[in-house]
Formats: structure tokens, sequence, C-alpha cells
């Protein structure tokens, strides 16, 4: 009997964390920005945002990563495609939201409702197990970001990593997708990323992967 518990309390909290409900769900991704307070604070330091620059933020759960952004850009988009992550998001950011610097929206990260060459940056934390199709999906992103715009994804777990042999299981029954560092460089070319930079933090088993839309031929080179 008490395995049984155990067992539907793991599916029902593994449920939540891939798409947070309108109510619990809320609690999750308060969770979720603390537990991933330190990943996220660690892969941002692998990226520069200019003051004038447009962010996405996708999956944004809780919206820590959100107000860390909206800290140093312009303008930060969130979304997410569950309840829960939209109204916890948005309550945390009530102010740059009111002031017009925020914008938190439901959708799935497979159609983006922003029009091609939006954005300066993506960011994609701790979610993209969770995407249906990651190579079409990381192309949809690749549609919105301007040429010479970055997408970022990381990860606390990866195939080959240091934790792999306690989250790997874990991650296996969350249903989610494992991939090792070739992997993460071999999608992110295939969805036709370039200059794809890989930082492993390999004491904690983190994973930060950063690429770039290329920029048309002929086009000049303008760095943030
Ligand atoms: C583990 S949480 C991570 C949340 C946040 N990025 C963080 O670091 O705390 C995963 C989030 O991705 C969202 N998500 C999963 N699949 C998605 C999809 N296909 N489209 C949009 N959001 C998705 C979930 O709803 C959830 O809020």
């Amino acid at each position: 009997m008490r395995v049984v518990v155990a067992l539907a309390a793991a599916v029902y909290l593994g449920r939540q964390v891939k798409k947070p409900t309108r109510f619990v769900g809320r609690l999750f991704a308060r969770l979720m920005n603390l537990s991933h307070a330190p990943l996220t604070d660690w892969a941002l330091t692998h990226l520069e945002i200019g003051k004038d620059g447009v962010a996405l933020d996708i999956g944004c759960g809780g919206g820590r990563t959100i107000e860390k952004l909206a800290a140093k850009a312009a303008a930060v988009y969130g979304i997410d495609y569950a309840p829960g992550s939209v109204a916890e998001s948005r309550a945390r950011n009530r102010r740059p939201i009111a002031e017009g610097r925020v914008f938190v929206e439901r959708a799935s990260v497979s159609h983006l409702p922003f029009a091609d060459s939006f954005f300066d940056l993506a960011t994609a934390i701790e979610t993209q197990y969770y995407w249906p199709d990651v190579e079409a999906d990381m192309r949809e992103i690749l549609r919105v970001l301007k040429p010479g715009g970055r997408l970022m994804v990381v990860a606390e777990s990866y195939r080959g990593a240091r934790n792999d042999w306690l989250l790997g299981p874990v991650m296996r029954l969350l249903g989610s997708q494992r991939l090792s560092v070739d992997d993460h460089r071999a999608l992110f070319q295939a969805a036709g990323y370039a200059e794809v930079a890989v930082f492993e933090e390999l004491r904690k088993g983190w994973i930060c992967v950063i690429g770039r839309k290329p920029l048309p031929c002929g086009f000049p080179e303008i760095r943030q």
C-alpha cells in the first residue's frame, strides 16, 4: 500500500513539474524558482544582455528568470503552456508588467505567438526535456530570433553528467529526454544554430548550451 501511495505521489509531483496546474501548480512553480536559482544564476553568467535587448524566456515557470532578465534588458517576454506557471510568473513580475517592460503569455514553445526576428535572446531553463519535438521547437525559436540572436538551453541533468546515476532514472520516470553533451551540440546544429558553445559545471552536473542564429551572407557583424 505504501509503495502505491509513494508511486502515486511521485507521478503527481512529476506532472506538476512538467505542467504546473492553476492552483497547486503555482506552489510548485514557486518552489522551482528556489531550487533552480543557483543553476539559473550560473547560466546567466555566460550571457551578456544589452540594455536595448529584447529577451524571451521559454517555459518560464515561476518567473524568476524573467525577473533577472528584466533587470538588464529593455523588454522581456515569458511564455509557458501551464496556467499555474503563467499565473505565478505574472504575480512575481507584477511591477515590470505594469510598467510595460514584461509580458507573460500562455503559449507552447511549438507555436510561439511572435513575429519573425523579434528577439535578441531566448532562454530555456529546465524545460526542454518536456518539449514535444525538441529539434522542431528549436527551429520555431530560431524563427523568432533576430539574425545574430542567441538561444541558451540550460539543464541540471544530462546524459553522462556526474549526477546522472541519481537524476537519470528520475528524469526517465518523468518521461523526459536525456541528451549528452554531443547530443546537445548536434541538436543545435541540426536546428540551424551556429557558433554553438557548451559550458559544463562538472561538480554539479549542470550544462548550458548557447547557439546563434546565423547572419545572412554579407550582413555586417554587430555584437551586443
Ligand atoms: C521544470 S519547470 C522549469 C521552470 C523554469 N524555467 C525554472 O527554471 O524554474 C518546466 C516548465 O516548462 C514548461 N513547459 C514544458 N513544456 C512546455 C512546452 N511545450 N511549451 C511551453 N512551456 C512548457 C512547464 O509548464 C514548466 O513551467
